[in-house]
């Protein structure tokens, strides 16, 4: 579960309040998606639950554990331990393959080599890549990209997948194959945060809230 209480962030270069007393509980399965316009605080809110920038003021409890106050150090070990990211720009390391890409993650956690291999091909086939696991990602269109990084964000187990932007480069029948897929993981106990501009991918969530000059509502 994830828990915020009253957290704020002020970003301390220019002053900006880009998150306002912000109150939010992510229950463990749970499927929301967060609106608002340019720069009402989404990726803000997206840094802040994974564990990328800390809080200035408020409480962050992540699985029961405080963890606003922690050091850079720190939240990159939980972060590697508990967050799957996914981003608009997919982020895959173009001289790997897909498979390479998905296992990454469990190398970096000291996985063995061959529990690594496969764990991440039982995850590309759930995301019915399982056919282009040696394909490196300019081979692969703009959709399946995404579903690879999806993979990759999957396989280490995390507490909660966060989503920025995810369809936004990408066309309707992609976006509708990411969508899809989110649906699917949803439906098998995973906890996702999907942060859009997009209505329709909005509209998708099991739960919607709204970010409007840092203030969350919904
Ligand atoms: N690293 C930073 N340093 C200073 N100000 C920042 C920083 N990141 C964001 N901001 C400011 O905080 C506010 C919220 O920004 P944020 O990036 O969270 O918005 P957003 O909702 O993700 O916008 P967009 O839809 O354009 O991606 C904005 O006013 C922005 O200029
Ligand atoms: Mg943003």
């Amino acid at each position: 579960m994830l828990k915020l209480i009253h957290a704020s962030k002020i970003y301390a270069k220019n002053g900006i309040c880009a998150l306002n007393a912000v109150d939010l509980t992510v229950q463990d399965g749970d499927y929301i998606s967060v609106t608002g316009a340019s720069g009402s605080g989404k990726s803000t809110l997206m840094h802040i639950l994974g564990l990328l920038d800390s809080l200035t003021d408020g409480e962050y409890l992540l699985d029961g554990a405080a963890v606003a106050h922690l050091s850079a150090k720190q939240r990159a070990r939980l972060r590697s331990e508990k967050i799957g990211f996914v981003f608009q720009q997919f982020r895959l390391l173009t001289g790997m393959t897909a498979l390479e890409n998905v296992a990454l993650p469990l190398a970096l956690q000291g996985v063995p080599r061959h529990e690594r291999s496969e764990r991440a091909l039982a995850v590309l086939e759930r995301v019915g890549l399982s056919d282009r696991a040696n394909h490196r990602p300019h081979q692969l269109s703009g959709g399946q990209q995404q579903r690879v990084a999806i993979a990759r964000a999957v396989v280490t187990e995390p507490c909660v997948i966060l989503a920025d932007e995810p369809t936004a480069g990408l066309d309707p029948a992609a976006a509708d194959s990411v969508l899809e897929l989110f649906d699917r993981l949803h439906r098998s106990g995973h906890t996702l945060v999907l942060i859009t501009h997009d209505e329709r991918a909005a509209q998708c969530a099991a739960r919607r809230m709204h970010l409007e000059n840092g203030c969350l509502f919904g």
